[in-house]
């Protein structure tokens, strides 16, 4: 294989979420506020929620689970564990996901962490490492549980979700371009300190930093001679709630004077409104639901904006392999989406308040999810892990 031509990309993918889902209109009642704050304003329903026996790892071995089982582990030379709701300062949880998805020995296992940006930095690791051996594959995890302060104005767009890739050689799916823009700041719009389960927001810098970094990225990607506005068919946005990408795809249109400028991202907007918001895999999700949308897709040019508070973007684009709707599998994400567990306000608050363990250092966990791993608890201060037996799954 000629080092350097050689088209790279994604060659299967799978998503998973967690065990519960609330409903935003649960909220809005407690509130005593219209629901259309959070259904027109926000474009949000629900939200997935994880019982007390998930985690960032368990969520994302469900994801990578499903996958191997397609693709086997051969060629899997290094596996990247993005994730901002990692479980330990040290060590990486990708660690813990080496052995519950049983890889093999030879392979590096590390994690990236800048915000929900990571999950592009895992991405672009990972094509850079098959671009230089073509040979080798690289499995990329996705995992988080966006979890905000009760009360806080980013309470309605919590989530969790994984997202878990296989990127190669000559990929079945989706062929990534080498042109990227990119763009960082340092800003406080979005951080989480060492000593905190809940990030601290400034909601509107936030905003205001997601809008303004499109725009640097998309410059910068133009300059390193990226496409045409107009030859780009379709776009999906990082989106930490639904609206924020429609914001932000609506001045684009704008100041490029597109046509059709909704057809182009409302296929990519179908998961978000009921996962919330699943910071590093939620740009993946968004790309999960528009590959989703149709089988005609073969040959569209795709812009992918990833964004990642703290804050670093990056503008790419990337091709939809002909052939790509023979290796979907929507289905089986649609039926993990309608078999959540709803929650009652009561249960929310019961299990937000749960999930704060600060403080705590031995415990166990009640056995509740029906994802095939569970995390069993603490003992001695070690993380335990469990794959749940076929007659339990
Ligand atoms: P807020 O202050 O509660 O909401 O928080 P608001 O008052 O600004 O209202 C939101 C929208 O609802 C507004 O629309 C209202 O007009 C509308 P807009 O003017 O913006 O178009 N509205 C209504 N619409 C219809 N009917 C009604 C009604 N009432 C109001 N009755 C905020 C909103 C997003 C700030 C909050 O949810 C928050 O802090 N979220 C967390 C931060 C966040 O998601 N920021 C997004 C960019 S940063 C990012 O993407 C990175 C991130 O994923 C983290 C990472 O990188 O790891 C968060």
């Amino acid at each position: 294989m000629d080092i350097g031509t050689t088209p790279v990309g994604i060659v299967d993918f799978e998503l998973a979420t967690s065990h519960f889902v609330f409903d935003l209109a649960h909220l809005a009642a407690q509130q005593g506020i219209d629901v259309n704050k959070y259904h027109v304003g926000l474009r949000q329903e629900r939200f997935s929620m994880p019982a007390l026996d998930e985690d960032a790892v368990t969520v994302g071995a469900a994801a990578a689970s499903r996958l191997l089982a397609r693709t086997g582990t051969e060629q899997i030379r290094t596996l990247i564990f993005a994730t901002e709701s990692s479980v330990d300062q040290s060590k990486s949880a990708g660690t813990f996901l080496h052995t519950l998805l049983q890889l093999p020995q030879h392979i590096r296992v590390f994690e990236t962490k800048q915000a929900c940006y990571a999950g592009t930095a895992a991405l672009q690791l990972a094509l850079a490492l098959v671009a230089r051996n073509p040979r080798e594959r690289v499995l990329v995890i996705m995992s988080d549980i966006a979890r905000y302060e009760r009360n806080t104005a980013g309470e309605p767009t919590q989530g969790a979700g994984a997202a878990a890739l296989i990127v190669g050689a000559n990929p079945n799916i989706l062929e990534i371009s080498p042109i990227s823009g990119v763009w960082t700041g340092n800003v406080h719009d979005f951080w989480r300190p060492n000593d905190r389960s809940t990030p601290l927001v400034n909601g509107a810098l936030s905003l205001e930093t997601y809008l303004r970094s499109f725009t640097a990225c998309w410059n910068d990607y133009r300059e390193q001679g990226g496409a045409e506005a107009s030859d780009i068919d379709y776009f999906v946005h990082h989106q930490p709630f639904t609206k924020m990408a429609v914001k932000a795809h609506e001045r684009f249109v704008r100041t490029h004077k597109l046509e059709n400028g909704s057809e182009m991202i409302e296929p990519s907007l179908r998961y978000t409104p009921i996962i919330g918001n699943s910071y590093t895999a939620s740009m993946y999700v968004g790309l999960a639901s528009l590959l989703h949308s149709s089988n005609a897709l073969a040959g569209k040019r795709v812009g992918l904006f990833s964004y990642g508070s703290g804050a670093t973007a990056e503008f790419f684009t990337a091709q939809i392999v002909p052939g790509y709707e023979k290796f979907l599998h929507a289905a089986d994400f649609q039926q993990q989406l309608h078999s959540r567990v709803p929650l009652t306000f009561e249960e929310y608050v019961a299990l937000h308040d749960a999930h704060e363990r600060t403080g705590l250092t031995d415990y166990e966990n009640p056995q509740v999810t029906c994802a095939p791993f569970r995390f069993a608890g603490v003992r001695e201060g070690v993380r335990q892990y469990e794959a749940r037996t076929n007659e339990e799954a």
